[in-house]
């Protein structure tokens, strides 16, 4: 699969066909609109005309046929005989509630808090800073702070973030020959509670900071893990529990440059202390190399533009797990998320 095709506009010469990028723009711009107005969750409950879904939704009716043609061009809705609007299995995951639904994340991704900082990616690149913090004149998690709301959505977005790989890791890898797991940034422990659901010999520390974590318990007691879960309210950089032989860190690394990163694993390192059998597991995107299609290399513009963060390759990820004390364990496929074991050296 080489993703990066359809980007361009075959339809257009060959100098032009670059404009097509301009297409996602436009698209993602009306389609946002329709969520903000949970158009979605009007249609779940069947196909309707702009009218019927303007009268539910206090809109305007011919901006709000206008933007839904637009979204049905794409086949991310369909427009029926009649000017009935439906959804299509492209936009049933953006209806609030839906089962692995996608609506707070693709909200939060489209957050002016992500979206504002790409009209002056120039400055990263001039400066190595982010673009974030010349827009909004603060950082990625202070701006957070500023606005509760825009955290909430964060918090909420992080517990759709399921990709199909993560179901991979959860099977795949032989989280049972562990005693005690920590999941450090996990989190209301979603994945935590995935990995505990599925080896109940296993037991777990949830550790993350203290407004995320108050939130914990209804998710663990959901899963029916929560008496095998001790949970930690934590700043990271300071340092983390002791005495777990696993310490699983997942898309939390890439939030951070190799500095912030670096201080996160070190904290950890000082808690395995000489557990020679203790793991470090990071759980994140493994880039491919050069030249080869990888969308992770596409996010790691936004984790240089706007959080301040890296994606990584395998070089980058085990100098930067031997700075803390780490060496590697496994050799994990390239190109999605990975889990890469680590052993303390
Ligand atoms: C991108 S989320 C990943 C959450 C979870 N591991 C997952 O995969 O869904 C990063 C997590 O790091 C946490 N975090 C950020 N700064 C932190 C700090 N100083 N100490 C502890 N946790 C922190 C956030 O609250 C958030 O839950």
């Amino acid at each position: 699969m080489h993703g990066g095709v359809g980007f361009f506009d075959p339809d257009l010469p060959p100098r032009q066909q670059v404009l097509g990028l301009l297409y996602g723009k436009w698209v993602l711009g009306a389609l946002r609109a329709l969520v903000e107005l949970r158009v979605p969750d009007v249609l779940a409950a069947g196909a309707r005309t702009a009218a019927e879904i303007a009268e539910e939704t206090a809109a305007d009716t011919d901006a709000l046929h206008r933007a839904l043609r637009a979204v049905a061009a794409t086949g991310a809705l369909e427009q029926r005989a009649g000017g009935r609007f439906a959804l299509t299995p492209l936009t049933e995951g953006l209806v609030s509630d839906a089962p692995k639904g996608v609506r707070d994340m693709f909200l939060l991704a489209s957050d002016p808090l992500f979206w504002r900082p790409y009209e002056d990616v120039a400055h990263t690149l001039r400066t190595g800073g982010t673009a974030l913090s010349h827009v909004f004149g603060t950082s990625f998690y202070d701006y957070l702070r500023a606005h509760p709301d825009t955290w909430a959505l964060f918090d909420r977005a992080m517990e759709q973030n399921h990709w199909p790989a993560s179901d991979r890791i959860l099977d795949g890898f032989d989280f049972g020959r562990f005693r005690r797991i920590a999941d450090i940034g996990g989190g209301k422990g979603q994945f935590l509670a995935e990995i505990l659901r599925r080896h109940p010999s296993c037991t777990g520390v949830l550790a993350d900071q203290p407004h995320t974590v108050a939130g914990a318990r209804e998710t663990l007691e959901k899963a029916g893990v929560a008496d095998r879960v001790t949970v930690v309210p934590t700043d990271f950089f300071a340092g983390v529990p002791a005495g777990c032989d696993a310490y699983f860190v997942k898309h939390t690394l890439h939030n951070w440059d190799d500095d912030k990163a670096g201080l996160i694993l070190r904290g950890i390192r000082r808690a395995v202390g000489d557990d020679a059998g203790a793991r470090l597991l990071i759980v994140d995107l493994l880039l491919r190399g050069p030249g080869e299609w990888d969308v992770g290399k596409l996010m790691d513009v936004e984790a240089l533009a706007v959080i301040g963060g890296r994606e990584r390759d395998r070089g980058e990820w085990d100098r930067l797990a031997a700075a803390a004390g780490f060496r590697p364990a496994n050799d994990p496929e390239p190109g999605s998320l990975a889990l890469l074991e680590y052993r303390p050296v």
